[in-house]
């Protein structure tokens, strides 16, 4: 991987549960985010994905700093940036900018377009000089595809798809290192989302960028990740590249999430197996012992309610190493094969032992 840019280490955001009104006690706690890892590479686009509630906006959130971790480590360039405040903090919030997932609501309606782009300009008045920032703001809008004379229009004079640039834009006028994107396409009409995307796969190319990719649906990140880290309760229990993830995925959570991804092909579609998760989502003040998918797994044994497994490369698959020797949180971490005709299949693999159990 590319030299680190974020490294992200046992990263926790546990709200407090309060009851009374006057004597406030706290009676337990929201489990938000619940012991994150990640590394995150110069240039390079780690996607996140998970069923809503699993903590992926509060991630989001800790690492722009627009909130504190309850325990845990943001490394920006090997420094710790969770401890900083004042003038330090501010010069590397500048390098870490965010764009939010919902353009109808994100942009402020009274403000025009050129305010809105140039607005990080008013907090950080040393990146573009005063008489500058038009023409800054009107590059931006070019860049983003969107017509300079814009600039004096007003957000609700824009279509989805472009106020989501007009986001991405403000996003980069201070020209960050990293962008940190939360569900970016998720309120935009599917034809429009990956005009979305792509725009974004070029501006990582132009700008150098590093991305975190949020989504809840892991077919919207599968073109633009390098790494994907899925997430389940606020934990990520599988990660690795795109293939490993997409073809090779051996959490049953990941399995069950890829079998739920529409198949195009009617003939390939009847030869799928399909995984149908039982149960809801259990509440992140109530988390399962052990394993926390354990409600909803098939594969649950007696060792899934008793021990927390590991996030890392299943013993088994150490000796031959490959495609499914990649991070996975499951003590029965299981191979399946994935037909390349046909994305979205899976099917069990002969010869590949369920676990040591
Ligand atoms: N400020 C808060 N106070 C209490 N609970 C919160 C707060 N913010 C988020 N949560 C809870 O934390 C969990 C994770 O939320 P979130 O990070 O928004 O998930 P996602 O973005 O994956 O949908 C949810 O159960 C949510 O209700
Ligand atoms: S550890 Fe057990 S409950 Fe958890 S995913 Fe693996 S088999 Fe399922
Ligand atoms: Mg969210």
């Amino acid at each position: 991987m590319a030299e680190p840019v974020l490294e992200v280490s046992d990263l926790v955001k546990h709200y407090p549960l309060t009851r009374g009104v006057v004597l406030r006690k706290q009676v337990g706690a929201v489990r938000a985010v619940d012991g994150v890892d990640f590394t995150l590479g110069r240039g390079e686009t780690l996607g996140i994905v998970g069923e809503s509630g699993c903590g992926k906006s509060t991630v989001a959130r800790m690492l722009v700093n627009l909130e504190r971790p309850t325990a845990g480590s943001i490394r920006y360039k090997g420094e710790d940036i969770t401890r900083l405040s004042g003038k330090a903090l501010k010069a590397v919030r500048r390098n870490i900018q965010m764009v939010f997932q919902d353009p109808y609501t994100s942009l402020n309606p009274r403000m025009t377009v050129g305010d809105i782009i140039g607005e990080p300009y008013d907090i950080h008045p040393e990146a573009a000089p005063k008489g500058d920032r038009r023409r800054r703001v009107q590059d931006l809008l070019d860049v983003v595809g969107l017509d300079p004379e814009y600039v004096n229009r007003y957000p609700h004079q824009f279509s989805g798809g472009q106020r989501q640039r007009i986001g991405i834009a403000r996003g980069l006028a201070l020209r960050p290192e990293v962008i940190v994107a939360d569900e970016p396409v998720s309120a935009l009409d599917v034809s429009v989302q990956a005009q979305v995307v792509n725009l974004m796969d070029r501006l990582q190319s132009e700008f150098g960028l590093a991305y975190v990719f949020i989504a809840h649906d892991l077919s919207i990140v599968r073109h633009i990740s390098d790494r994907v880290g899925v997430m389940y309760l606020g934990r990520i229990v599988e990660t690795g590249t795109d293939t490993e993830i997409y073809e090779h995925p051996t959490h049953p959570y990941t399995q069950a999430l890829l079998s739920a991804v529409p198949v195009p092909d009617p003939e390939a579609r009847e030869h799928r197996e399909r995984i149908i998760l039982s149960g809801d989502v259990p509440s992140p003040t109530d988390i399962p012992s052990g394993c926390r998918f354990r409600t909803r797994c098939w594969k649950a044994r007696e060792r899934c309610a008793l021990e927390v497994p590991a996030l890392a490369v299943p013993e088994w698959f150490r000796p031959a190493g490959g495609p499914v020797a990649h991070d996975s949180a499951c003590h029965f971490a299981e191979a399946v094969s994935i037909r390349r005709s046909a994305p979205g299949v899976l099917a069990p693999v002969e010869g590949h032992g369920d676990g040591p159990g």
